[in-house]
């Protein structure tokens, strides 16, 4: 983040607290960091001032932003009081979104973060002054120190679920853990949405599906994010789904799920008040599109050009190797052996059978001229 006009730090905005939304379930590999990611870009896209917390220690959402390896100083720093938080969050290539990275220190030191009677509010606090409307945070599938550091401090959580067989109880407990926090922690946690990931059209997910959305209601988001390759493609890319294919399934889903999140968190009428109205559905998707148009061309042209067809390059290869190497290329040349050196035993065996062989012929022939005689 440079301390630049255009940065959130140095913006006239007044110094209120931004909106924090913790993307949280219990549940690894639901798209957390998928959901946190696109969520953070479509956010932005609707006109948004937006900063992506990454706090989970394998630092996917840091890597999909292109930043490897992980950073010396990111939200850990930040958190603890050891950085500031306008020297270690990062430009994007989105203009508005920045993102505070994970660190090899925030996997070594999770125990470090501060107890949780005085987490309450200390991500908020780190963050008052930075100027940005909103803050994602993708947390660690786990209760970490971590999560409930974003948990004691966020506005509302976001928890995508993959309707497999197992998701229904891994929703009940996520949901235990968020209701113990509002009561003992954070007593202002709302609900951004329960948010259905990577469904597909098989029965059972079906049905899952159908379980959470009668026990939890209108807690669910209408919009359901459906399991697309496209999405991993973007991940392989370093591009969110939402920039790669925004008018895709996927894509146009994120955005969609994003305006409904929107549409939400603004009824419950708290945190929301203050922000300025979102942009318009088509103005959010026009902007992805633009920075499709600029982000994956510039991206292939930086895929390396393969010079010449695979087929070509091999028979040159197998070509090169079928010649004899130059005094220059071949570097020191190796002694030659002395011929009776170079006879193996098969050839003696060889020899000697053929000599064995002439001499049995010779004594027929002359046998038979004998007989003939
Ligand atoms: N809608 C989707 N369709 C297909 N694959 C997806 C989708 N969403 C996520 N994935 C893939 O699922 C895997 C887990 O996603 P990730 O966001 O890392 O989950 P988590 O952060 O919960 O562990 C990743 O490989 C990601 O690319
Ligand atoms: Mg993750």
């Amino acid at each position: 983040m440079d301390e630049t006009e255009s940065t959130p730090a140095a913006a006239s905005a007044p110094p209120l607290p931004p909106v924090m939304v913790a993307v949280f379930n219990q549940k690894g590999g639901v798209a957390k960091t998928t959901t946190a990611c696109n969520l953070a870009v479509s956010l932005t896209a609707f006109g948004y001032r937006v900063l992506l917390v990454d706090l989970d220690t394998q630092g996917n959402a840091t890597a999909s932003f292109g930043v490897a390896p992980l950073p010396t100083e990111g939200a850990f720093e930040v958190i603890t009081g050891r950085a500031d938080i306008a020297d270690v969050a990062l430009d994007t290539a989105y203009e508005g979104l920045w993102l505070l990275p994970a660190t090899q220190s925030l996997r070594d030191n999770d125990h470090l973060l501060t107890p949780s009677g005085r987490r309450r509010g200390l991500l908020e606090a780190r963050l008052a002054g930075t100027g940005v409307d909103i803050v994602v945070v993708d947390c660690p599938p786990s209760l970490a120190a971590a999560t409930s550091t974003a948990l004691a401090s966020a506005t509302a959580v976001l928890m995508p679920v993959h309707p497999d067989p197992f998701a229904h109880d891994g929703l009940v407990n996520t949901w235990y853990e968020i209701c113990r926090v509002r009561e003992t922690v954070n007593y202002q946690l709302g609900v951004a949405g329960i948010l259905l990931t990577m469904t597909e059209p098989d029965p059972t997910g079906a049905d899952v599906a159908r379980v959470i959305r009668a026990e939890f209601g209108d807690q669910v988001l209408d919009v359901e994010i459906p399991a697309k390759v496209k999405v991993a493609e973007a991940a392989h890319l370093g591009l969110p789904v939402t920039v790669l294919d925004p008018d895709g399934p996927a894509g146009l889903s994120y955005v969609e799920a994003t305006r409904e999140m929107l549409a939400l968190l603004a009824r419950q009428n708290r945190h929301w008040a203050h922000l300025p109205q979102a942009a318009s559905l088509e103005t959010a998707l026009e902007r992805l599109r633009e920075w499709r148009a600029t982000l994956h061309a510039d991206l292939l042209n930086r895929l390396p050009v393969d010079p010449e067809p695979t087929e070509t390059r091999s028979r040159a290869t197998a070509d090169r190797r079928a010649m004899p190497p130059t005094a220059s290329a071949a570097g020191p040349t190796v002694p030659q052996r002395p011929w009776w050196r170079a006879v193996t035993l098969n050839q003696v065996i060889l020899l000697t059978a053929t000599f064995v062989a002439g001499m049995a012929v010779e004594a027929l022939v002359e046998f038979l001229g004998q007989m003939t005689r």
